[in-house]
């Protein structure tokens, strides 16, 4: 039985290029839709640009032109971009559009008759040179923690704390570069208490993720609270109907902008679309970043509950992208651009490798550049188009051009290749592409030996029928290993469909054989990767010149907090072998001392017994006073290689945990222990 679907990914800000970080979630989801096409599946990609709020107001206004043109501009730029990475939407449409405004419009109503909107009044920052109400992201001033200049309204980007506007010193907008005045509005909250008990029987129904239900459960634990989906003018976006000069947030259109371009695309092609979303027919499902959970768990189904339409079925959680280990850095030329990168590589090079780090968990995924250029040509070039470059031009330069028939050994072997397929549409249907990259990967090796074994470049010389036999054997292998990652690399399939003269293939024809017929003249399939246009792409995307000290302009919408810890990309995998190399040992707090010009550190020397004595420097300053750790009995790695600090040398490192600042715990040694003891 076929199924009907409906996929989204998350909607981009209007307000900056797409860039490898996005283009996971993009690859993840269009590997996920083309898989469904391809088992014959009625499923629909729809995606749009995300267009409202003030920092695409801003930055329109910098650019001198209207917030119209800008996000028209940059739908150009984004469609040019996916399409270039072949992901294929049904529909790429925009959050500011009639169908869009209607059905925002629509939902509050609805919310609002089911006494779910409230109003307060609210004091904010306002600037009164530019007349216009200020986001914290939008103040700038000196953090009054470790008094870094330049810093956000929100959080500082030196010592990493967070903060309320109103705490900041000396504060300024970012936008004229006055002091803001706090001023008093009137804005409309969505009560989001009131849905808490169908969003916990949505969330039981299987809405998220298994791994993703504890931070549910824990944003529940740390109560709902009601949501401002108001912001005063001037602002680009929806007025809300019978409030002059207040607007929806962007965050309350966004994923209403989801419906939009499926109502949309229902428009143009003669579909009902209340039938469509609301009907029962349609599976719905979300692709989205961990960043943006909150939104889409809680806000977004409280909303279709307010309203009285479909929620989605569920929603497909995925990590961050880091690059060689780290976040995603401008400095260092990691932080590349959509553009950037396909003027010097292939887009299916990045499909091929995000996939083979894909398994649909939370995790975060790293584009290691030096694992990046090995694994594609080692296993994509290497070992499944080598099959074909092989094979292929053999059979029309030698043998013209023509399959002939498969005998026994040929059928077993594609038996077992055939055999797969169920594990293989069971890995995609659950977002494991790496175990579909695996599966492939292995056959293509037993294919290869399969070709070693039966050399058909020498039997060709003495039995060229025999050597047909084998190539018909290779070339039928290689058709059914693209078609297992044709949603993958679909460019690819499409060379291997034109060069064996078939037409497009699915998951259907995987059991059928070519045999007795002609094939074409062999197209070059994917070069290996040159590590010299990765290092020029590195370049390119280095800035020109150091950026000024401070951060960035604001580039989006702020969003809430993450959990504590959410918004740290992973480190690198560590083995338990690697893990079992750290030595902890008891160690007794001799002397404890404050750093001078460092408040976050204090000095420690720690006896780790049989008179070894260690320096450490240690980031509890804020937890702990120094007299209080003295004779305090710690855990300490003791095999960590020294580190030169700006203040000396540390000889060791304290195990504590906690979010930071004040909230940092030293591991305790309660049951007593000996300095030197081991800890395992
Ligand atoms: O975080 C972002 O980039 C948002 N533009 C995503 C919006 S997704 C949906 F809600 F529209
Ligand atoms: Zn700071």
């Amino acid at each position: 039985m076929t199924r009907k679907m409906l996929v989204t990914s998350a909607l981009p800000y209007a307000n900056g290029p797409i860039h490898i970080g996005h283009l996971v979630e993009y690859i993840q989801t269009d590997i996920w839709v083309r898989f469904q096409k391809l088992c014959g599946n009625t499923c629909y990609y729809f995606c749009a640009d995300d267009t409202h709020g003030t920092p695409i107001m801003i930055r329109a206004k910098n650019e001198g032109i209207r917030p119209e043109d800008l996000i028209a501009r940059m739908h150009g730029e984004h469609l040019r971009d996916f399409t270039a990475f072949h992901v294929g939407f049904d529909n790429y449409y925009t959050t500011h559009s009639p169908e869009n405004r209607e059905l925002s419009c629509l939902i509050y109503e609805r919310a609002n008759a089911a006494g779910s909107i409230v109003e307060k009044n609210i004091q904010q920052a306002y600037d009164d040179h530019e007349k216009m109400w200020l986001p914290d992201r939008f103040i700038k001033g000196t953090c009054p923690r470790c008094k870094a200049e330049n810093q956000y309204g929100d959080s500082c980007d030196v010592c990493g704390a967070h903060y309320q506007a109103s705490e900041l010193i000396n504060p300024v907008s970012a936008v004229s570069g006055k002091p803001p005045v706090l001023k008093e509005s009137t804005h409309y909250f969505f009560r989001l208490t009131d849905y808490a008990d169908r969003l916990k029987q949505l969330f039981a129904a299987g809405y998220v993720q298994d791994s993703v239900q504890n931070k549910l459960e824990e944003w529940f634990a740390a109560g709902l609270k009601d949501w401002d989906i108001s912001r005063d003018g001037p602002y680009f976006g929806f007025e809300i109907p019978g409030h002059k000069d207040k607007y929806f947030y962007v965050w309350l259109d966004a994923p209403i902008g989801y419906m939009a371009s499926c109502k949309n695309y229902c428009q143009r092609n003669g579909l009902d679309f209340d039938k469509v979303w609301n009907g029962g027919e349609y599976e719905i499902y979300h692709f989205i970043g961990k960043d943006i959970m909150y939104f889409h768990a809680l806000f977004w189904p409280a909303l279709l509950f307010a309203a009285d339409l479909r929620r989605p079925d569920k929603l497909f959680v995925h990590g961050f992208l880091t690059v060689n280990g780290q976040k995603m850095s401008k400095s260092k030329g990691t932080f590349i651009m959509a553009r950037t990168y396909l003027e010097h590589l292939d887009p299916e090079y990045l499909r091929y490798y995000y996939a083979s780090k894909l398994s649909g968990d939370v995790g975060d995924i790293d584009l290691n550049l030096d694992d990046f250029i090995n694994r594609v040509n080692a296993d994509l070039v290497g070992k499944l188009a080598n099959l074909a470059s092989r094979c292929g031009p053999m059979l029309t330069g030698k043998l013209d051009g023509r399959l002939g028939s498969l005998d026994t050994a040929g059928k077993d072997l594609l038996a077992s290749l055939v055999a797969a397929k169920q594990d293989i549409i069971a890995d995609y249907e659950q977002l494991n592409y790496a175990s579909v990259v695996r599966r492939v990967t292995a056959m293509a090796d037993v294919c290869n030996k399969y070709t070693e074994d039966n050399q058909p470049w020498v039997v060709v010389k003495t039995d060229p029928e025999r050597a047909r036999i084998t190539l018909t054997t290779i070339l039928n292998a290689v058709r059914i290993l693209t078609i297992y990652l044709k949603p993958v690399i679909p460019a690819f399939a499409d060379k291997i469909e034109r060069f064996l003269d078939i037409p497009s293939q699915t998951f259907a024809d995987v059991e059928m054989t070519l045999e007795d017929r002609p094939i074409k003249n062999f197209i070059r399939l994917v070069e290996r990767v040159d590590k010299e246009k990765v290092e020029a792409m590195i370049e390119q995307s280095k800035p020109a010149e150091q950026p000024a000290a401070g951060p960035a302009p604001a580039a989006e919408e702020p969003k809430p907090a993450l959990p504590a810890g959410w918004d740290e990309p992973l480190a690198p995998e560590c083995t338990i072998e690697d893990f079992a190399k750290v030595d902890l040992r008891i160690a007794r707090v001799l002397k404890a001392s404050a750093v001078e010009g460092a408040d976050k550190l204090l000095s420690l020397e720690l006896d780790l017994g049989g008179d070894v004595i260690r320096h450490v420097f240690a980031g509890i300053a804020k937890a702990y006073k120094p007299e209080d750790l003295v004779g305090r009995l710690v855990v300490c790695v003791a095999n960590l290689k020294p580190r030169k600090m700006r203040f000396g040398l540390s000889e060791g490192m304290v195990c504590a945990s906690g979010p930071g600042g004040s909230e940092v715990f030293l591991l305790s040694v309660d049951s007593g222990g000996k300095p030197g003891q081991r800890i395992h």
